[in-house]
């Protein structure tokens, strides 16, 4: 009798799915966690490809939100979660960041998955309610210095894409404003559309509907260069900003110890729904990139996760 059969039916006598029956898989739903609120950024990079590896993989991925403390409360949920294939999670920038940001975490974010694969890479925009009297990044930074802190500006908590390029925002100009911290810049977003927040930097998947429907005013996007979606908002270099580039790279993890036939399953997937035009065009629309056929691998999330955590310990421990 073949292992993964004698495998499926111990699990089904012990009631257990913990051990992972990789010939069948996937044979239930697998879910995608996010560890934001829905509705952000990331629940977007989530959404769009859960659809394209569902159809590779031959089953059903439902997205679902965990949201809190800058993103460190979904992702233990995951690093705690049943090694078999279903409990997946989708970070970004911020499984660096966690790891300077919040010591006490009950994971290690390195130490705790197995890297799937990197996904694509989104700049942000500053942005400001349709309100703000400033209409450009000059004068967004004249509208914050005279507020002397009262300014707010919004962000997805310590550590998250949109606390960084804020942060590194107000270092770069010397300037301090009161932070309002959401659980995910998609309920941010709908306070900056109303009007209850002055400004947010956030990545394009999510305000590059906000910014055409003119519900918020675009300053300045990260990048060196414009973004073909949003040519009317200057690159940070042309606003003289060239220290505000950021770019948020996003990867799909399984926790430690998900057998390797079903790790092999998901990197296929992701590589193939990666080469997906339409996803490809899809991410485009909202400024994303899809990262290249090299870095859908494991090793290439490895190596970014190593070299990001150093990154960020530099930027973000406190000054010695
Ligand atoms: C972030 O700032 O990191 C984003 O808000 C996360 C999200 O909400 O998707």
């Amino acid at each position: 009798m073949k292992r993964s059969l004698a495998a499926a039916i111990i699990a089904m006598v012990s009631g257990s799915c913990a051990i992972a029956a990789p010939d069948t898989y996937p044979s239930q739903p697998i879910t995608f966690l996010v560890p934001y609120a829905a509705g952000g950024p990331t629940d977007t990079v989530a959404r769009l490809l859960a659809e394209a590896m569902g159809r590779r993989l031959g089953g059903r991925i439902i997205v679902e939100n965990v949201a809190g403390a800058g993103g460190t409360l979904g992702s233990g949920r995951v690093a705690k979660a049943e090694p078999n294939g279903y409990t997946l999670l989708l970070n970004h920038i911020g499984m660096a960041t966690s790891v300077t940001l919040y010591p006490g975490a009950s994971y290690d974010p390195v130490a705790a998955f197995e890297p799937i694969g990197l996904i694509v890479d989104v700049p942000m925009t500053m942005v400001g309610r349709a309100s703000l009297e400033p209409n450009s990044l000059a004068e967004l930074v004249s509208f914050v210095r005279r507020g002397e802190g009262r300014a707010t500006y919004a962000h997805a908590g310590p550590g998250t894409a949109s606390h960084l390029c804020g942060t590194m925002f107000l270092a770069a100009t010397r300037m301090t404003a009161t932070a309002v911290p959401y659980r995910g810049t998609g309920p941010a977003m709908s306070d900056l559309v109303g009007g209850q927040v002055d400004f947010m930097c956030d990545q394009t998947t999510n305000t590059t509907t906000f910014i055409r429907s003119g519900h918020v005013k675009a300053y300045v996007t990260t990048r060196a260069a414009r973004i073909p979606t949003l040519p009317e908002v200057p690159s940070a270099p042309e606003a003289g900003f060239a220290t505000l580039e950021l770019s948020i790279w996003h990867g799909l993890y399984a926790p430690k110890g998900t057998p390797p036939e079903i790790r092999q399953k998901l990197e296929a997937a992701l590589a193939a729904a990666l080469d997906d035009p339409a996803l490809t065009a899809r991410f485009g629309e909202l400024g994303g990139i899809v990262v290249a056929q090299a870095e859908r691998r494991p090793a290439a999330l490895r190596a970014k996760l190593a070299a990001e955590i150093e990154r960020w310990r530099g930027v973000l421990s406190p000054a010695q």
